[in-house]
């Protein structure tokens, strides 16, 4: 609930449909219900501690049905370092290959992400692990006026 009702970051990584949604906080109430919606599906979630603080989170789900043009087994990742301090040190890379494994032992073949076109650090993080663009699904979100782009990014799992 912190992380998603941090200004600096919560439109980067949940969608709003619109401007009321985006302005709408988050309470106990809907993040308990999203997340055990989440789980029910079969989501994985993994939680990042950096020396005993809790820093962020990286999950992942086996063939979700808003995958982008499937080839195969193919795992949707999400990963949010919430913490300001925590961020730039290797953490939101590690966990990613680390949940990349997950995806692996689980048989995917594909690993597939969605971001926002306005987030430069995560695509740079991304097309550093090998994703490449396969898509973009025009106003997807709305953040500061206007509805922006999700770009679906993808890469195989088979080669490490
Ligand atoms: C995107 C995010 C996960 C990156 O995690 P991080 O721990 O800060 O990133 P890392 O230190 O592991 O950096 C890995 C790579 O990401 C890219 N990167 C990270 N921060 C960056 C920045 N501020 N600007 C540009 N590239 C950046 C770089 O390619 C970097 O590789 P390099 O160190 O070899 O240059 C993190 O900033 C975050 O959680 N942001 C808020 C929520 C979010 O955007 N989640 C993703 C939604 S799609």
């Amino acid at each position: 609930m912190r992380w998603a009702n941090d200004p600096e970051i919560r439109h980067l990584f949940r969608p709003f449909a619109s401007k009321q949604q985006a302005q709408r906080p988050a309470t106990l109430v809907n993040t308990a219900t999203k997340l055990a919606a989440a789980l029910e599906a079969g989501r994985l979630w993994y939680l990042i501690e950096l020396d005993g603080v809790l820093v962020g989170e990286v999950n992942l789900v086996m063939d979700p049905p808003y995958l982008h043009d499937r080839q195969g087994k193919t795992a949707w990742f999400g990963v949010v370092i919430g913490e300001a301090q925590a961020r730039g040190q290797g953490l939101g890379k590690a966990a990613m290959r680390h949940i990349e494994e997950v995806a692996r032992e689980h048989g995917a073949l594909w690993g597939q992400i969605g971001v926002f076109e306005f987030n430069a650090p995560a695509r740079a993080l991304y097309e550093n692990l090998g994703y490449r663009e396969i898509a973009r699904i025009p106003e997807a979100t709305w953040w500061k006026g206007k509805r922006w782009t999700d770009i679906r990014m993808q890469k195989s799992l088979q080669a490490r």
